[in-house]
């Protein structure tokens, strides 16, 4: 049995009297790839803010490596984060650095290595996502979208993130952009061993790349399961999620 990376235990979250989650409970273990699907505004990004402790829970519990995430000291808290990889929605790159400078930002911030040296670890963190020299010196803007999400994704990764959180990886990609971006998720898994949590409401990367998969539905869990389990899950509200995901893969080629 792998170990267990984060768990969430009865979840509660309010605020200002309206309930964002009401007992939301999951485990994700070792090098799984875990996926959050949902709605907009059904509370999947809420999720993420308390498994990196920007959020705490009104009850329940969440433990992310083994550590109650709402009782660590500050410090202790900045050690967790710099375990954790975050991929923004939007990539949320720096406009004004160099795409290396930005997959560097931890280490030309926090710490006393040369540029030189910074460089090349944003490299090899570029190669790791199929980037190249090319575009170490590249302004953002001069990226495109789907490279920008490259970027953003090797910024996370450049301190060797023991979890990737990935929140809404493919949203504004078109849909071949979008399944490149799937299997970068599942080479990083296979070349760093990372485990990942995946937020999104792309229902095709969501079955394709996810061992595991919580389907919410304002705040509560309403399937959770293997792929499989979730497509056959009779609740009215996955059938009517899911449309015409069958459909989909059928077209493809692929038995769900
Ligand atoms: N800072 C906040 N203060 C008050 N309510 C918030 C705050 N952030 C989120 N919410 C509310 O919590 C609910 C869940 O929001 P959340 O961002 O988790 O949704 P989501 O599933 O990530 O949606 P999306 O797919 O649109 O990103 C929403 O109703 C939202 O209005
Ligand atoms: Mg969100």
């Amino acid at each position: 049995m792998s170990e267990v990376v984060v768990e969430v235990d009865n979840l509660h979250k309010e605020i200002e009297g309206r309930k964002i989650l009401k007992g939301v409970s999951f485990e994700v273990r070792e090098r799984e790839i875990f996926s959050i699907i949902g709605g907009s505004g059904s509370g999947k990004t809420s999720i993420t803010k308390h498994i990196i402790g920007l959020w705490k829970p009104t009850s329940g519990r969440v433990l992310v490596f083994g550590k109650d995430v709402s009782r660590l000291s500050l410090q202790e808290l900045d050690e967790l984060r710099s375990d954790i990889g975050y991929v923004f929605q939007e990539g949320a790159l720096f406009d004004s650095l160099k795409v290396w400078e930005n997959v560097g930002f931890y280490f030309l911030e926090h710490t006393n290595m040369g540029r030189k040296e910074i460089r090349e670890l944003a490299l090899e963190k570029l190669r790791l996502v199929d980037l190249d020299e090319d575009v170490m010196d590249l302004m953002p803007s001069e990226l495109s979208g789907g490279m920008r999400k490259r970027v953003s994704i090797a910024r996370a990764i450049a301190t060797d993130p023991k979890l990737i959180i990935y929140d809404e990886p493919t949203s504004g990609l078109d849909p071949i952009t979008s399944r490149v971006i799937d299997r970068l998720v599942l080479q990083l898994r296979e070349r760093t061993g990372t485990t990942a949590i995946v937020v999104t409401h792309d229902m095709i990367s969501a079955f394709t790349i996810s061992d595991r998969l919580l389907v919410l539905r304002k705040g509560e869990v309403v399937a959770m399961g293997e792929p499989e389990e979730v497509l056959n899950s009779p609740d009215p509200f996955i059938q009517e999620f899911i449309g015409d995901m069958k459909d989909c893969l059928a077209k493809q080629g692929r038995t769900p």
